[in-house]
């Protein structure tokens, strides 16, 4: 494992539910590896809990694409330059960063997602007797997993299912292999134009929602906003999908985890803790984490120059044994506390408590509404989306 790897070869992800052999390998025996990037660069993989923490929270490095080098292409495209944009603070390092993020924890407090919770609830039933409408075998991700979170994310913003289909278009099309560079560019430009013309009415006349709280915010432009929302709801959904659909088939194809979660949910004790072990194994954000040195800087020992870009593997963090004992069982009664399926450091998931709470009603919703559910096809007959940003399914055929 000296030599370094090319991001190839780390894309091949043999199954539904582990991430690929050779990133479980590294994370053993190299936590810190030299990688060659799709352009050429030979930058860094981190595959080790320790080692991605190190390199996450770490003011040396940056997460700016000006200076990034991309793990990864889209349809074998490298990803070009952008130039930094105003209001995409996901890419932007503090002070920046810092001053758009204060500007949205508000609306992800405990009080904010408790109420976004009691509809969540609803929104949750009310799908459910949709999935049972539609008669077994069902396909669980268009029936139940997509348009409960299209739900939720349209709430949270205060928009319309229209206006939200078309940023689920942006969200989907970004998280596609098979769909062209072109494809993705034009729902972007439907995506922006829609939510700027919701900015421009609610900073004519603000509602209680979460915009028109931002065009209240000084010295934010309309665009700024814009593009904030953009990357709340795209940052959103794509990860609510893909988790809720990875996290349902985890559950599905393990059967004394399932009946371990529904005696957890009929007690009321572990539901928690069950989830976030559910998010640990599944951890679906698996190719697009990186960063990139400022300066030269000591990594797990490894000396990182200035200009080299680490590539940090959430999925291989998360099965990381010195941390996990049998890392990669699922076991819902394990403690499963300091694992990295949100991220870590300054840019930790924005939207983690609500994520929490979808997952839990959702999950909880599904499985005890239907006590019978069972998966229609082997776990290996499942088309997945193994080679995006962030983990999915295509479909998950179920019976009940
Ligand atoms: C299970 C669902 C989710 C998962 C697994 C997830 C995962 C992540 C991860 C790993 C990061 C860090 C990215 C990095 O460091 O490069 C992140 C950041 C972020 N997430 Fe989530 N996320 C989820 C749900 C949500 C939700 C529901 C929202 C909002 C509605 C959201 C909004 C964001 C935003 C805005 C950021 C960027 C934060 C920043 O740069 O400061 N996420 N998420």
């Amino acid at each position: 494992m000296s030599e370094p790897i090319t991001y190839l070869e780390h894309w091949d992800r043999a199954d539904a539910f582990d991430p690929p052999a050779v990133l479980r390998e590294l994370s053993a025996e190299q936590p810190l590896s030299r990688m060659v990037y799709p352009d050429g660069h030979v930058g860094w993989l981190a595959t080790g809990i320790e080692v991605a923490k190190e390199v996450l929270s770490s003011p040396a490095f940056s997460h700016n694409f000006h200076s990034a080098h991309f793990p990864v292409t889209k349809k074998g495209q490298p990803f070009p330059t952008m130039p930094i944009i105003p209001g995409m603070f996901i890419h932007m390092d503090p002070p920046e960063h810092t001053r758009y993020r204060a500007t949205l924890t508000g609306e992800f407090t405990t009080h904010r997602v408790a109420a976004l919770g009691e509809r969540i609830e609803v929104a949750a039933a009310e799908q459910l007797t949709e999935l049972r409408g539609l008669g077994s075998p069902a396909d669980l991700v268009t029936a139940y997993v997509q348009p409960l979170c299209r739900r939720v994310l349209n709430d949270l913003l205060g928009i319309s299912a229209e206006g939200g289909a078309i940023l689920a278009r942006l969200s989907e099309t970004s998280n596609d292999d098979d769909v062209p560079v072109e494809d993705e560019f034009a729902a972007s430009k439907e995506a922006f134009l829609y939510l700027r013309d919701c900015v421009e009415k609610e900073r004519a006349d603000p509602g209680d929602s979460m915009i028109g709280r931002l065009t209240g915010v000084p010295d934010l432009t309309d665009r700024e906003i814009t593009n904030m929302l953009l990357i709340v709801f795209v940052a959103g959904l794509t990860t609510c999908e893909g988790a809720l659909a990875a996290t349902s088939m985890a559950l599905l194809h393990h059967r004394e985890q399932l009946a371990a979660f529904r005696d957890a949910c009929a007690s009321g004790a572990g539901v928690e803790n069950a989830v976030e072990e559910l998010l640990r194994y599944t951890t679906v954000n698996q190719y697009q984490i990186f960063r990139t040195a400022l300066t030269d800087v000591e990594v797990g020992g490894r000396l990182v120059s200035e200009g080299d870009t680490v590539t940090i593997s959430l999925p291989a963090a998360n099965r990381d044994g010195s941390r996990f004992a049998h890392a990669d069982l699922l076991d819902l009664s394990r403690d499963p506390s300091g694992h990295l399926a949100f991220g870590y450091g300054v840019h930790i998931c924005l939207g983690q408590r609500l994520a929490r709470t979808l997952l839990t009603i959702a999950l909880r919703t599904l499985v005890t509404g239907l006590p019978g559910l069972v998966p229609e096809v082997p776990a290996g007959d499942v088309r997945l989306r193994a080679r995006t940003p962030v983990f999915s399914l295509h479909e998950l055929l179920v019976r009940w």
